[in-house]
């Protein structure tokens, strides 16, 4: 199993950090523009090898793109990140052109490959890469809902003084400051709905804080955070590598489903050898219904800024 992560950055080197980690990949290729850069962190991160365990070779390459030929899986990390006070929207201008570049290198030595997007706005280069490249839908994949899950299941943890172990939580919709839709009704505390747990004011509060998981940390650490991106990248590489038919809310191109066509916006999949085995139709009530297209008008107003 060969992985390729463009973009040596924080969120790119903790991404092959966390696949090394999980050791089930053969080899993880670093590529950067930056002279050196991802070759350092290759070596730097082999060098935790033996210390954590894993025989996982990560090789690094300054923008040598036949290093990452036939692989399985890549994943696109490259461009700015946000700056505090950002929105996520404000990068497409110098990110757009990034991705289109990237993706085309990509598929042009892996014809066959499955791409995860994190670029941001995560959305809208999702729905890119798809004009950019001719890959079949379910071969591209879009990271943010996973990774806006993991900070709905932290507040809810939070919320309740739960161990985070116990919580199930799913955030749907637009990777966006004002568009994610965490799905409180449906959260769970060991099966037990969180709404036994939890009043709707601080219900409220989690919800609120989900949508703004980024930008509060981008506030504190002066740039995007790097840590979870990578987390939540690692795990739809190992689904996909394992063929584990996980769920995990992506961004996906829909096509009538939850009523919505022409879009990449976060739903759940299931996750398997294959990429995107199946979109996940589940049941929304009115209100969720109608902050899902909303977020969907969010995500194609951003895509209407691409040039395409
Ligand atoms: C985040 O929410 C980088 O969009 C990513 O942290």
């Amino acid at each position: 199993m060969k992985v390729t992560v463009v973009g040596a950055g924080a969120v790119g080197a903790s991404c092959a950090e966390y696949i090394a980690i999980k050791n089930f990949a053969s080899e993880v290729v670093l590529l950067d523009i930056k002279e050196g850069y991802a070759e350092g962190k290759a070596m730097d991160l082999m060098q935790t090898a033996s210390l954590n365990a894993f025989d996982t070779r990560i090789i690094g390459t300054t923008g040598d793109y036949s290093k990452t030929a036939d692989s399985d899986i890549c994943v696109i990390t490259s461009g700015i990140p946000r700056k505090p006070g950002m929105t996520r929207e404000e990068l497409i201008g110098i990110n757009a052109g990034i991705v289109k570049e990237v993706s085309s290198n990509l598929v042009k030595h892996s014809p066959n490959t499955i791409i995860i997007v994190v670029s941001n706005p995560m959305d809208t280069m999702t729905y890119l890469v798809h004009k950019t490249t001719d890959l079949p839908k379910n071969r591209i994949i879009g990271m943010g809902g996973a990774l806006d899950s993991a900070r709905f299941k932290y507040r809810l943890a939070e919320a309740m003084g739960a161990p985070i172990s116990d919580v199930d939580g799913m955030v749907i919709g637009g990777h966006s400051d004002k568009g994610m839709v965490p799905l409180t009704r449906l959260a769970t505390r060991n099966s037990v709905p969180v709404t036994e747990f939890i009043s709707e004011d601080r219900l409220d509060q989690v919800r609120e804080d989900t949508k703004v998981g980024g930008a509060t940390l981008t506030k504190l650490l002066g740039t995007s955070a790097w840590y979870a991106p990578g987390a939540a990248v690692s795990g739809l590489v190992q689904a996909i590598a394992c063929d584990q038919k996980k769920i995990f809310p992506c961004s996906t191109l829909l096509d009538g489903e939850y009523g919505l066509s022409d879009l990449c916006i976060g739903v759940p999949v299931v996750l398997g050898r294959d990429g995107i085995e199946k979109i996940v139709d589940i049941p929304l009530n009115d209100a969720e219904k109608d902050h899902l297209k909303e977020s969907a008008k969010g995500v194609s107003k951003t895509n209407g800024l691409l040039e395409l």
